[in-house]
C-alpha cells in the first residue's frame, strides 16, 4: 500500500499528470511504437511479408463449424502460408488483411489465433483475459464486446465457428444488419475508432 501510494504520488509530482492519464499515455505510446516498428521489416523477412500480403488477397478458406481452439492457434500468423484468424464469441474471422495489427510483431498479435472475447470486452491486454469465456461480465462490458463483434462482422469474412459455439440466429442476423448500416454511416463520416473510450 505504501509503495503504491508513493509511486502514484511520484507520478503526479514529476509529470503533473494523474496516474490514470499517465498510464493511458504510456499505453498509447506502446501501441503507436508497435504500429510504427511493424512498418519496417528486415530484408530477410521481405519474402515472408510478400507471401503474407499475397495471402491477404486470396479468397478466404471456410473451416466449418467444429474448429477446435488448438486448430485456431495454428492460424496466429507465424506461418505466412496460412491465413490469420481471430474469433469473437466463437465466430472465426479471417483478419489476414489486417496483418499489420494482428501479425507477428503487430500491436494486437496476442489476439491472433484465439477467441479474444473477454480481452476485447474488458479492453485488456492481460494474457489471462485471452479467452472466449465471457462469464461474469456486466452489461456495459458485454456491450463493448457486441460493438467489436459488429465491427468484425462488417470488416472481415467469417470463416468458421469454434466447437460448441452458439450459432447466430436469424433474428440476430437481421438485427446486426441494421446495426451494421448505422455503423457504416458513422464510419462514412470519417470516425474510425476502436469502439470504446480507453484512449479518449
Ligand atoms: C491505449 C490506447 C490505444 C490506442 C491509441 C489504440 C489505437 C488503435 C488504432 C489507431 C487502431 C486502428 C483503428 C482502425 O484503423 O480501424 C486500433 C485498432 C484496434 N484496437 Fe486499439 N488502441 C488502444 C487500445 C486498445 C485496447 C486496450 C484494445 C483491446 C484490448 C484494442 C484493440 C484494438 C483492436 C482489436 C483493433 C483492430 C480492429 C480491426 O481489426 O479493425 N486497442 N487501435
Ligand atoms: C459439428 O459437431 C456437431 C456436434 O457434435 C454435429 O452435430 C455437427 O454435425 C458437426 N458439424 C459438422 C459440419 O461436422
Ligand atoms: C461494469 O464493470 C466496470 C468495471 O468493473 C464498471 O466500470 C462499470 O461501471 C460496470 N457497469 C455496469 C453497468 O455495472
Amino acid at each position: 500500500m505504501g509503495l503504491y501510494a508513493t509511486v502514484m504520488g511520484g507520478i503526479t509530482e514529476y509529470t503533473g499528470l494523474s496516474p490514470a492519464a499517465f498510464f493511458t499515455i504510456l499505453a498509447m505510446m506502446a501501441v503507436v511504437y508497435k504500429l510504427v516498428s511493424g512498418m519496417f521489416v528486415a530484408a530477410g523477412d521481405y519474402v515472408a511479408v510478400k507471401k503474407a500480403n499475397a495471402y491477404a488477397l486470396r479468397e478466404p478458406v471456410q473451416l466449418g463449424e467444429n474448429v477446435t481452439e488448438e486448430q485456431l492457434r495454428g492460424y496466429d500468423g507465424s506461418d505466412p502460408e496460412k491465413p490469420l484468424l481471430m474469433a469473437i464469441k466463437g465466430q472465426i474471422y479471417d483478419v489476414s488483411r489486417s496483418r499489420m495489427f494482428y501479425g507477428p510483431g503487430g500491436p494486437y498479435a496476442l489476439f491472433a489465433g484465439r477467441d479474444a472475447s473477454r480481452a476485447l470486452a474488458l479492453m485488456s491486454f492481460d494474457p489471462r483475459d485471452l479467452t472466449g469465456n465471457i462469464e461474469g461480465l456486466n452489461a456495459s462490458e458485454l456491450e463493448v464486446l457486441q460493438d467489436w463483434e459488429y465491427k468484425f462482422m462488417e470488416k472481415y469474412v467469417k470463416v468458421g465457428q469454434l466447437v460448441g459455439a452458439r450459432k447466430q440466429t436469424e433474428t440476430e442476423g437481421a438485427e446486426n444488419g441494421n446495426k451494421i448500416q448505422e455503423d457504416k454511416q458513422i464510419e462514412d463520416n470519417g470516425a474510425q475508432q476502436p469502439p470504446t473510450s480507453v484512449c479518449q
